[in-house]
């Protein structure tokens, strides 16, 4: 395979350096075009442009493979948990046993907020977004663990990830209680953590919230699948933070941020919307799909889609038989699966989806679980958030152990107006 790319521009020839990554990917390295032809590249959206050569996720969209330090995302699904899937993120391997413990306890010793902290919440309205206090009370965190503004060494950096792991789920759990006018439950250092996550969500001052193995063994794995996908919206905001040297926490908060639109992370709640609309009888499934395929119409397929997977997204596969089993626990029969079923199957045999490879993604099924355990709507983009956590934090740190990591700046083409002189207001007509 060729090292090099020739750029022919003008009177100018270039040859670029290509590198390879341990997959086969191939990019070329622009990093001196501007200097030796003063020329920039344009990518709105960044769909052909790659920001960083990164060891942490592997995706194959053509081929729909997903693997998280090289382990297929299905042998995680099936075998790990969680937090083992964490540490497998951040640290670079699985665990070893007394790791695990030494992580684990870390985790439980630092599920409590800090009760200034815990006063922030009565701040806020009840009807405010979930999403909202999250980035909020991400970003907040920095002022009550300001030893971790500046992280240097491997002992200070797991006990910042594990207070960030840790906490973002009670800061979740309590923006739930007062969005929901309940009292804040506090954590029960008996409980693991999901366990502990709803009985922090559902238990009551008179009585606790026991949750059934077969639902936190469903949670882990919803948790698990989406704790890294490489360079997507949110991680890509991590990263963009942290390269001007600001704090984990501040750019754990800016990528909570961005996860939050309805394109993103946001996608799950627009799904459950998109199936209920149709349940309620508002419009057919037939039509629905017409609508989405319908430019002017501003409606799309939610959860349907993906800058990467040209096929079928892993986790949506994993997570619609999971769905089954979850509502079969209940002897539930949720008319939401039958409805997605349907849209599934109309777009999997419809052209316009087909030609330009739309699939379900990971959003698609997810909201369909996340209901069946009791997780309110409103509250299943902050699911996504406790699940992304660990890829957030392992994208950071992977930047900012790089040593030589500069600070994100991208260029521009500028189409705005040439030379224009000021005019003094008595004489603008
Ligand atoms: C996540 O990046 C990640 O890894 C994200 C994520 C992660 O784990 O971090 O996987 C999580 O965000 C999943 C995506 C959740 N979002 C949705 O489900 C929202 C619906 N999907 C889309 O809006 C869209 O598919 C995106 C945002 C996911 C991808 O957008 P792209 O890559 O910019 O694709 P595009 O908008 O350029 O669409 C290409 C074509 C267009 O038609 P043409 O102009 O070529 O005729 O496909 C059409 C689009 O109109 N299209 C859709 C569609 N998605 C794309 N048409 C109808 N319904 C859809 N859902």
């Amino acid at each position: 395979m060729a090292r090099t790319a020739t750029l022919t521009y003008g009177d100018k020839k270039i040859e670029l350096p290509v590198i390879e990554g341990s997959e086969g990917e191939l990019g070329i390295d622009i990093s001196q075009l501007r200097d030796k032809t003063g020329l920039i590249t344009l990518d709105p959206g960044f769909g052909n442009t790659g920001s960083c050569a990164s060891a942490i996720t592997f995706i194959d969209g053509e081929k729909g493979i997903l693997r998280y330090r090289g382990i297929p995302i299905e042998q995680l699904a099936e075998k790990s948990r969680f937090i083992e899937t964490a540490w497998l993120l951040i640290f670079g391997r699985l665990p070893k046993k007394n790791e695990m413990t030494r992580f684990s306890d870390r985790l439980t010793d630092n599920a409590h907020l800090h009760e200034s902290f815990r006063h922030h919440f009565e701040g806020f309205p009840v009807d405010a977004p979930p999403m909202a206090i999250m980035s909020a009370m991400l970003n907040t965190l920095a002022c009550f663990h300001t030893e971790f503004l500046e992280l240097e060494g491997d002992e200070a950096f797991e006990e910042a990830t594990a207070r960030l792991i840790s906490k973002v789920r009670t800061i979740a759990a309590y923006s739930y209680r007062k969005t929901s006018g309940l009292p804040l439950v506090y954590p029960d250092p008996k409980l693991k953590y999901v366990a502990n996550f709803l009985h922090m969500m559902f238990s009551e001052p008179y009585k606790q919230y026991i949750c059934p193995p077969e639902i936190e063994r469903a949670l882990n794995m919803v948790l698990l699948l989406h704790a890294d996908h490489e360079q997507n919206c949110s991680t890509s905001t991590v990263r963009i933070v942290g390269s001007s040297k600001a704090n984990l926490f501040a750019s754990v908060a800016a990528g909570n941020s961005a996860l939050w639109g309805p394109l993103h992370g946001g996608a799950n709640v627009a799904v459950l919307e998109m199936l209920e609309k149709i349940r309620r009888g508002g419009i057919s499934a037939e039509n629905y799909v017409k609508l989405a395929k319908d430019k002017n119409s501003g409606v799309r397929l939610m959860g349907f889609g993906h800058r990467v997977y040209k096929h079928f997204d892993p986790r949506a596969k994993i997570l619609k038989s999971a769905s089954d089993q979850v509502l079969a626990l209940h002897g539930a029969k949720d008319p939401l699966v039958d409805i997605a079923r349907r849209l599934e199957d109309l777009a999997l045999n419809d052209s316009y989806f087909v030609d330009r490879k739309l699939y379900p993604n990971v959003d698609f099924y997810s909201g369909i679980i996340m209901k069946a355990i009791g997780i309110p709507v409103n509250m299943f983009t902050v699911m996504f958030a406790i699940g992304r956590m660990p890829g957030w934090i392992a994208q950071w740190k992977e930047q900012h152990n790089e040593h030589e990591s500069r600070i994100a700046r991208p260029r521009q083409v500028y189409t705005g107006p040439t030379l224009t002189d000021y005019i003094p207001i008595e004489q603008r007509t």
